[in-house]
């Protein structure tokens, strides 16, 4: 079914076509311009009088989203003492239910923000994708691998099966990766292991290096390309104690960086040398980790702070402009995953739309677009989203799923774990 969006400003590049239109044909936009003849099409998008700007919808490159019922949890704790004291225990609690229900709620809040495909790390599949697949989001879900009890190969056997069953379905929504969770994690040995099944697959691999200083001699990435683990498509999250040559390494294997800014300074772990990675033509993207580390999934703030940090780090106020951090939240994160068609929106793309509405004062005027978005923006300008032509929020309701019921689940179980 053919769906049309008339009287649309919407981002070109750097500048706004003004008062132009959208054509949406089965989840792809069929054409895109400047004002059309065409009216008798179905409107898509009531504007409600309002001036609405269209815009790429966002990539969160790097996130847990089954964490939601532990927003808040370890706030203000040191590193170690945060994953392995206060996370990893509460982690040990979550059943089937909360996982799809905290995949349900951190939907919510990315589709809200203007997100429409994310890059997650998690356990329990089958829940997380049941999820994705009622809400309508895109997804790459790699399961979390660690090889440092008696689960191993159950849970490298369970991603590969997750894989087989689900990888390209839901109209090819939904994408399955594997995700070893660090090499403080994971041995050589298991990470080959991984590294070898991917490659065969041609799957993503979703991995935290060098997040935290500790790391920072343990391992060199030159080590884990030599077992292999850079032979597929790689997004790397973090890499804060990247050295030079790591940063090679990155370049050499075109493996993708997911920059957590808010996870990275609230943690206390670092500023990554993202402008160094730019300068080498590293494909950064950004991520906004998981509700107990950020504590948001909000693309606007990891801008914001993208261009900021390291403007400061570097003392160059040319450093990581706005519509680099742009990107990074787009058109990088579609790199990363290895998808041309999302991440812009032109004739031919996904329609993976976020609707901003720009006479919200702290937008007004929108006269400079990029600037704009990334240093006066926030999720809340957001006013709809669509994923594949179909809204997954639209003017504060989430067509597909019933919040009310899902909220009072969620409440339900969140109070007993915390007990
Ligand atoms: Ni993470």
């Amino acid at each position: 079914m053919k769906k049309f969006i008339d009287n649309i400003h919407i981002l070109k590049d750097e500048t706004i076509i003004e008062n132009g239109f959208i054509e949406i044909e089965d989840g792809i936009i069929s054409n895109i311009g400047e004002s059309s003849n065409n009216k008798a099409n179905t409107l898509a998008l009531d504007l409600k009088g309002k001036r609405i700007l269209a815009i790429p919808g966002m990539i969160n490159s790097h996130t847990h989203s089954g964490m939601a019922a532990l927003k808040g949890a370890g706030d203000d704790l040191p590193f170690e003492q945060w994953l392995f004291q206060t996370i990893i225990p509460l982690e040990e609690q979550l059943d089937d239910e909360m996982i799809y229900l905290s995949t349900m709620i951190s939907q919510m809040e990315m589709a809200r923000n203007g997100i429409t495909t994310f890059v997650d790390m998690y356990m329990m599949l089958d829940s997380i994708i049941k999820a994705v697949d009622e809400f309508g989001m895109r997804a790459y879900i790699c399961r979390g691998l660690q090889d440092d009890s008696l689960e191993d190969g159950q849970r490298l056997q369970k991603n590969i099966k997750a894989y087989e069953k689900y990888h390209g379905t839901a109209n090819g929504r939904i994408s399955v990766g594997f995700g070893p969770h660090s090499p403080y994690l994971c041995s050589k040995e298991y990470l080959k292991k991984i590294a070898d099944v991917a490659q065969e697959l041609n799957a993503l691999i979703h991995i935290h290096l060098k997040e935290s200083q500790k790391e920072s001699h343990q391992y060199t990435f030159r080590e884990l390309a030599n077992i292999g683990l850079f032979n597929t498509q790689t997004i790397a999250a973090h890499c804060v104690y990247a050295d030079s040559d790591d940063i090679q390494v990155l370049k050499e294997f075109n493996v993708s960086v997911a920059h957590n800014p808010s996870s990275n300074l609230k943690l206390a772990n670092g500023i990554a040398p993202i402008e160094k990675m730019h300068q080498e033509g590293v494909n950064v993207c950004l991520g906004t980790d998981s509700v107990s580390s950020n504590n948001s999934l909000d693309l606007f703030k990891e801008m914001l702070l993208a261009s900021l940090i390291h403007k400061g780090e570097t003392k160059d106020p040319q450093a990581i402009p706005a519509i680099v951090s742009f990107k990074m939240a787009t058109s990088n994160g579609a790199n990363a995953v290895g998808q041309k068609n999302i991440g812009l929106l032109e004739k031919g793309m996904r329609a993976d739309i976020a609707f901003l509405d720009m006479d919200n004062i702290n937008l007004f005027p929108l006269i400079k677009p990029i600037s704009n978005i990334v240093y006066s923006g926030r999720g809340s300008d957001v006013i709809a989203t669509m994923v594949d032509g179909d809204f997954i929020y639209y003017f504060g309701t989430y067509p597909k799923i019933n919040e009310e019921a899902i909220k009072k689940q969620f409440m339900e179980k969140y109070v007993k774990l915390y007990k």
